[in-house]
């Protein structure tokens, strides 16, 4: 038996994460771990209405100490009801976004003190991180012309950070290499720039290299 654990998949918009969370979740199935995947912010059914307040309307909807506590409050939500639940009758579990990306878009992003978000993490959500973080790294040039063009093909109206220039997203990028710099033995980076297929090989061989290590 493997022991449960907690893979969150971080990057700058439009760096493929979601499509890759299905083929981690079976990769690890299929090496014997039960799986669920999950995202950020959502997760619950009231994570996923605070989703929509969030992430819809102009980049001026709301004031960034509100962002901030919303996204909190979505992921109380989704630690309590969702993640620390699967884990504890031994379910892994994927998340399309957690706490990183609040310290890479709340604090490199908007400037909001990155010790303030981790302390309230810790207040609010409390001591629950992710055992492995994969961070799917790209050029923010190429991340934002992909996700907008999904936008607009697919109609969904959750663009607001994607209104934010190029230098917030390089913010968020930088953000994400010094998160991994800082903890190397809990985060990967992975090279998105690439085929699905390509991508999704060096996230299961990154996975696959932090089971045996
Ligand atoms: P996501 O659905 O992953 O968007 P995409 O697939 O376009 O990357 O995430 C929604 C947006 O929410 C994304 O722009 C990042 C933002 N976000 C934050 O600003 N802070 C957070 O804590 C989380 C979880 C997401």
């Amino acid at each position: 038996m493997h022991e449960a654990a907690f893979y969150a998949v971080e990057g700058i918009d439009g760096s493929g994460k979601s499509g890759m969370v299905a083929g981690i979740v079976a990769h690890l199935e299929r090496t014997g771990r039960p799986t669920i995947a999950t995202r950020e912010p959502g997760g619950t059914p009231q994570g996923e209405k605070l989703r929509a307040l969030l992430l819809a309307g102009t980049d001026d909807a709301w004031d960034q100490q509100s962002e901030l506590l919303m996204m909190t409050a979505a992921r109380v939500e989704h630690v309590q009801r969702v993640i620390l639940p699967a884990l504890a009758r031994g379910t892994s579990v994927v998340s399309d976004r957690y706490v990183g990306s609040t310290i890479a878009y709340q604090g490199a992003g908007r400037g909001m003190p990155e010790d303030y978000i981790r302390r309230l993490h810790r207040d609010a959500v409390g001591d629950v991180w992710p055992d492995l973080v994969l961070i799917l790294d790209l050029d923010p040039e190429i991340g934002l012309a992909r996700s907008k063009k999904r936008l607009s093909a697919d109609a969904i109206d959750e663009g607001r950070f994607e209104t934010l220039d190029l230098d917030f997203h390089h913010r968020i990028r930088r953000s994400y290499l010094d998160q991994a710099a800082r903890d190397p033995e809990r985060h990967a980076i992975v090279d998105a720039l690439g085929t699905p297929e390509e991508v999704r090989a060096r996230v299961i061989a990154a996975i696959d290299a932090w089971h045996a290590h």
